[in-house]
């Protein structure tokens, strides 16, 4: 597939771009799941409330969440500068009130003053170094209402194994580009987790040998 002159191409895959704005990022991965995690997502909205997004790159996540559930106050965050500006680029042309200016969140660092319902984060744990996991439970724990949920999709590891050759190949490509990259254990995720007060509810397949792992906060 071809980058339009418009768009520029995001981590995640190949691309066939939308034309609107200079500034609006694309990625093809995020626009085959965003139905299926709209799914599981709706499963566990409440009526009304927050919802902090984390990691929203692009930010077709989170128009796609917005757009489809509207009692939702949306709050899309992201450390990169490009992807804070996609995201509200985004957000701009598809005219969406309920989603707020993308917030300058890096997991690592300090969080928002936030109370949230739910917090959702795709495809972050990978793509990033390992004490990202323990941050953004650690963060999380300190967002989230008691009942709220955390909704983390991605691919895992189970029992120490790959799920498929195609995790196992992208691993390896993971780890050639940043040796501290590379697929976390789901073990490792909901033992965190608990530790943070967090408390495992569900995992559900999801296609392409990716996750959504479902914890809520005691
Ligand atoms: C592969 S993209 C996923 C974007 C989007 N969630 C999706 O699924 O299409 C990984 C994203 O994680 C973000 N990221 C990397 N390290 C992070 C960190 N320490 N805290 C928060 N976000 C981080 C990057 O800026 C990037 O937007």
């Amino acid at each position: 597939m071809t980058n339009g002159p418009n768009s520029k191409p995001h981590l995640g895959g190949s691309v066939t771009p939308p034309s609107n704005g200079d500034a609006i990022l694309f990625s093809g991965p995020a626009d085959r799941n965003k139905a299926p995690l709209l799914t599981v997502l709706q499963a566990l909205l409440p009526t009304q409330g927050s919802v902090l997004e984390i990691a929203s790159g692009t930010g077709q996540h989170v128009e796609w969440f917005a757009s489809h559930c509207p009692q939702i106050t949306w709050h899309p965050s992201d450390p990169a500068a490009d992807c804070r500006a996609s995201v509200n680029a985004r957000v701009a042309v598809a005219q969406l009130p309920n989603v707020v200016s993308a917030i300058d969140l890096d997991v690592l660092g300090n969080w928002p003053e936030l109370v949230a319902e739910g917090v959702c984060v795709a495809n972050m744990l990978h793509i990033s170094p390992p004490e990202t996991l323990p941050a953004l439970v650690e963060g999380v724990a300190g967002v989230l209402v008691t009942g709220g949920f955390l909704l983390v999709y991605g691919p895992f590891k189970q029992n120490g194994q790959f799920t498929s050759k195609g995790n196992a190949a992208f691993d390896e490509s993971l780890k050639s580009r940043d040796a501290r990259w590379g697929i976390r254990d789901v073990e490792q995720l909901i033992a965190t987790a608990e530790e943070y007060g967090l408390g495992y509810e569900q995992t559900i397949a999801m296609p392409a040998n990716n996750m959504s792992v479902i914890l809520r906060r005691a």
